[in-house]
């Protein structure tokens, strides 16, 4: 069991942070070891990952705390070189536990794989005709991977579209529908769809081009919700309701207009991509996947949205998205990536991405109750003002004294902490 209630863990050294850690959470003293050893990954198995290793290359990786997902407290692995993120997803948990945490759930893991079927004499007879053949292929692209199969993954399903007015005018497009269990799922849907190619060319007398898994994993979705009760929402001068309604004010400002929707949705990708990146997940297929699917409609948006219930609450929710695996991959060869699944407890993929959506509202939170009340950069500028006092060449002892000087100046220049440093 995990208690993912630590208060003041931000204060404590970085040891007494394993101590914190290890009281916990049952998780054992080696994968507790391994997360607060930085640079655990060898350039020998980096060599295995890659071409062309010459080094390894480490970012922060911090702890997400308050979380409770479905009725259970997870303590959250967040890599990101960002400041700010992992504070305030961590506080944003704390207010929606006020109100029974997040509830969350994904669709089967089933991913699409695309075949491109060009110089087909009749379209719509040659669609027929691959529809006829539905068992045939689905029985021949099931087969590719027999350990998937024994743990009830494999082809589902296929789908033929009709492509109009491309560039080279009309095609098919097959969509095989694959269900990779804990996988990503790259490899076995790209492998499935090779081997329906020359079927599918038998079949429609035309050509087979591109055969590729597509990244708008849209039958892959992760969806949570939050309550966050109005009072929890009050802080200073700013009274719950006041806050509450900024929230959804500035909700309808990304869901309206695409250029606020890109920097709305990058929010929510912070809290995203660290656990994606932390668990060794592909962050790149994750972020395609989410922007194409705040453009479905024709139109990029929200991915998220904001509004109040019958009491008066904020409610949250995100759907979205969520090819990510636990085997295979990266996943399996960096220890860190191990460590943190570990960590979290992650039993299968569904519940990572369960975990992952979570810390995307949270994140999406935090960042619009900033906008909406004091702005961004308050928050930003202490763990800023650090950095820029580290780049300015200040010593571990000197850190903090730098940068409190500057926040309080109000002034966080890398010249200013140079001069700040010249003067002690
Ligand atoms: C910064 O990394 C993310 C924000 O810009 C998100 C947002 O504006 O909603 C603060």
């Amino acid at each position: 069991m995990t208690n993912s209630r630590i208060s003041g863990f931000y204060k404590l050294s970085l040891d007494e942070r394993l101590d914190a850690l290890q009281k916990a959470t049952d998780v054992d003293d080696e994968t507790l070891g391994t997360l607060l050893t930085s640079g655990l990954l060898t350039t020998q198995q980096a060599d295995k990952m890659v071409e062309n290793v010459v080094a390894t290359h480490n970012l922060p990786l911090g702890i997400g705390l308050n979380f409770k997902i479905n009725g259970v407290d997870r303590l959250i692995p967040m890599v990101i070189e960002e400041p700010s993120v992992v504070a305030g997803a961590s506080f944003m948990a704390k207010l929606a536990r006020a109100g029974g945490g997040f509830f969350a759930t994904t669709s089967a893991p089933e991913m699409i794989g695309q075949i491109q079927v060009l110089d087909v004499a009749n379209i719509h007879s040659a669609k027929l005709a691959i529809y006829e053949k539905r068992e045939e292929l689905l029985a021949i692209a099931d087969n590719i991977d027999p350990i998937l199969k024994k743990l009830g993954g494999g082809a589902r399903d296929i789908e033929v579209r009709v492509i109009e007015n491309s560039p080279i005018g009309e095609f098919l497009v097959l969509h095989l529908i694959y269900d990779v269990r804990d996988a990503m799922g790259a490899n076995a849907v790209n492998t499935a769809c090779e081997k329906l190619a020359p079927h599918l060319e038998k079949i429609t007398g035309g050509r087979v081009h591109l055969k590729i898994l597509s990244n708008l994993s849209d039958k892959r979705m992760a969806r949570t919700r939050c309550v966050i009760p109005v009072d929890a929402l009050k802080f200073d001068d700013y009274v719950g309701e006041l806050v509450r309604d900024g929230i959804i004010e500035a909700y309808a400002f990304a869901a309206a207009d695409p250029y606020r929707a890109a920097t709305h949705n990058k929010g929510i990708m912070n809290g995203v991509d660290a656990v994606v990146i932390a668990t060794g997940n592909d962050w790149r297929a994750i972020e395609a996947g989410a922007h194409a699917y705040a453009a479905k409609d024709g139109k990029y948006t929200s991915l998220s949205t904001w509004g109040k219930n019958d009491e008066g609450n904020l409610v949250g929710t995100l759907e979205m998205p969520m090819a990510v695996g636990i085997v295979g991959g990266a996943t399996k060869v960096h220890p860190t990536a191990q460590a943190a699944l570990r960590l979290m407890q992650v039993k299968t993929a569904s519940e990572l991405a369960e975990i992952i959506v979570s810390i995307g509202l949270a994140q999406n939170l935090a960042a619009l109750r900033a906008l909406a009340t004091e702005g961004i950069q308050r928050g930003h500028m202490s763990l800023h003002a650090r950095q820029v006092a580290i780049a300015a060449g200040a010593g571990d002892e000197m850190v903090e004294l730098v940068a409190a000087q500057m926040v309080s100046e109000g002034m966080v220049r890398i010249d200013r902490a140079e001069e700040i440093l010249k003067e002690k």
